[in-house]
């Protein structure tokens, strides 16, 4: 309870001469359904991709904290006391567990990697921010990413300083030749572009995949226009049995910076992601080192290390599973399948031939629906507090435009939840065809 007076302005403080990017309402984006979410308890959520909970168990914690150690001493022959300090210090700044993931890459995406070449961070997002940080060498630098993209990635260039410079996506991925044009209108203004941040695998919001043949010339294109493609693939391993390969498989030429999350196949509360990046860098000296070095420069003077608790915890999800997130995750694979095809049926019985239109990806947790009004965060608020049901505005990941689309994210959902929220969808878009309410809010997604 407060009854004092609003402290004052602090007289030297204005938003005006902060970090440009706290101006930037693409920075906001995380907590938009996080707030909707809570003043709206009542409605259906279909927005934001979590991981399903039902499975969640403290105990699992515990197994695999026991799990983690157990094998230090048994496999590496560790003393308690060295098992302790690895735990309770800081430690290393690429990480401890890189040789599972090392052998999670290899078993699930066919992936060889170096252990030295991986960085393990505190989630992806900070992969992203540091490798974004150490590609920017100054203000001529830029960051390829295809329209709309995911959200994380626009807000750690902004954080890193690096403009996201738009690239066409279809409905079968990121537009080549669009590529191409985009680089050279980039380079004809003076930017180097450095890199395109793209995920190959029922992306987040679009749910596209690439096909394999797109994948090769996405590849030979990075190549011919001299880029890194950053991939990135938290969602891959939900698919309807066939798996395609990554970016990273396909790279015969370490093209391919590689983000990993264990958000969605570990747990997002462990806040564990990595990167590969396993291309030479040439010194001032003429010495040789890894892109992950720089990155963990980075990262040593962002967070030190990844705190070895979370990285147990991985750990021990991995080694309790032979290193197999595909046999791991065999559950919850069913359950995003299950709600996939679940909602596709219910959206073609509700909205067939309703000038509704959505994609089909086989795998993933997203969907996305194209409606004949304006779908902004007014609406999405409208559609929370008349119909109890709630999703994600498109426009949230685009540079502009979207507003005629809602992401649909369907991980976290039950197959009660989905056949009422399936039904509040179809009430709220009969509603909206017919009038636009008049909303003025301004609100701003969580996490996913
Ligand atoms: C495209 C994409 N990348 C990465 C992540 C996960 O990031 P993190 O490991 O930081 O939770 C998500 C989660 O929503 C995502 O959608």
């Amino acid at each position: 309870m407060s009854n004092d007076k609003p402290l004052p302005v602090h007289a030297d403080l204005f938003e005006a001469t902060l970090h440009a990017s706290l101006s930037n309402a693409a920075l906001e984006s995380m907590n938009f359904l996080n707030e909707i979410g809570m003043r709206y308890p009542d409605a259906i959520s279909f927005a934001s991709g979590r991981p399903y909970e039902e499975f969640f168990d403290v105990g699992l914690i515990h197994s695999y904290l026991d799990t983690y150690c157990a094998h230090l001493m048994r496999e590496r022959g560790w003393s308690a006391g060295q098992v302790r300090r690895l735990l309770f210090q800081y430690g290393r700044t690429k990480g401890i567990i890189g040789d599972l993931i090392a052998r999670h890459l290899e078993l699930d995406e066919r992936i060889t990697a170096d252990p030295e070449s991986i960085v393990v961070t505190v989630g992806c997002q900070e992969a992203m921010f540091c490798v974004l940080r150490a590609l920017r060498r100054d203000g001529r630098d830029v960051v390829l990413a295809v329209d709309p993209s995911y959200v994380g990635l626009t807000g750690a260039a902004l954080l890193a300083d690096m403009p996201v410079w738009p690239v066409r996506s279809g409905a079968s991925g990121i537009d080549l030749d669009d590529l191409s044009a985009q680089a050279a209108r980039a380079r004809a203004a003076g930017l180097r572009p450095r890199g395109c941040y793209v995920i190959p695998d029922f992306s987040n919001p679009e749910g596209v995949s690439l096909s394999v043949p797109h994948r090769r010339r996405l590849l030979d294109t990075a190549a011919r226009e001299g880029l890194l493609l950053l991939e990135d693939n938290p969602y891959g391993l939900f698919h309807d049995g066939t798996a395609l390969p990554t970016l990273k498989a396909l790279d015969t030429g370490r093209r391919v910076v590689y983000l990993g999350s264990f958000a969605k196949t570990g747990f997002p509360g462990a806040r564990v992601g990595y990167v590969i990046a396993d291309q030479r860098v040439a010194g001032r000296r003429g010495e040789v080192c890894l892109l992950a070095d720089h990155v963990a420069k980075i990262k040593s003077m962002v967070s030190v290390n990844t705190s070895p608790v979370a990285q147990a915890l991985v750990g021990g999800k991995l080694l309790e599973h032979g290193c197999c997130l595909t046999a791991a995750n065999a559950r919850e694979t069913q359950v995003y399948q299950r709600n996939l095809r679940q909602v596709l049926d219910g959206l073609a019985a509700r909205f067939g031939g309703a000038g509704v239109s959505w994609n089909r990806p086989r795998g993933g947790f997203f969907i996305v629906l194209t409606v004949p009004f304006t779908a902004d965060d007014a609406m999405c608020e409208y559609a929370a507090r008349e119909h109890g049901v709630v999703w994600t505005p498109m426009s949230h990941f685009y540079t502009k435009g979207g507003l005629s689309q809602l992401r649909l994210a369907f991980s976290q959902l039950t197959p009660g939840q989905i056949e009422t929220g399936l039904d509040r969808l179809a009430a709220f878009v009969r509603d909206s065809r017919s009038h636009r309410p008049v909303i003025s809010t301004s609100i701003t997604i969580s996490n996913g």
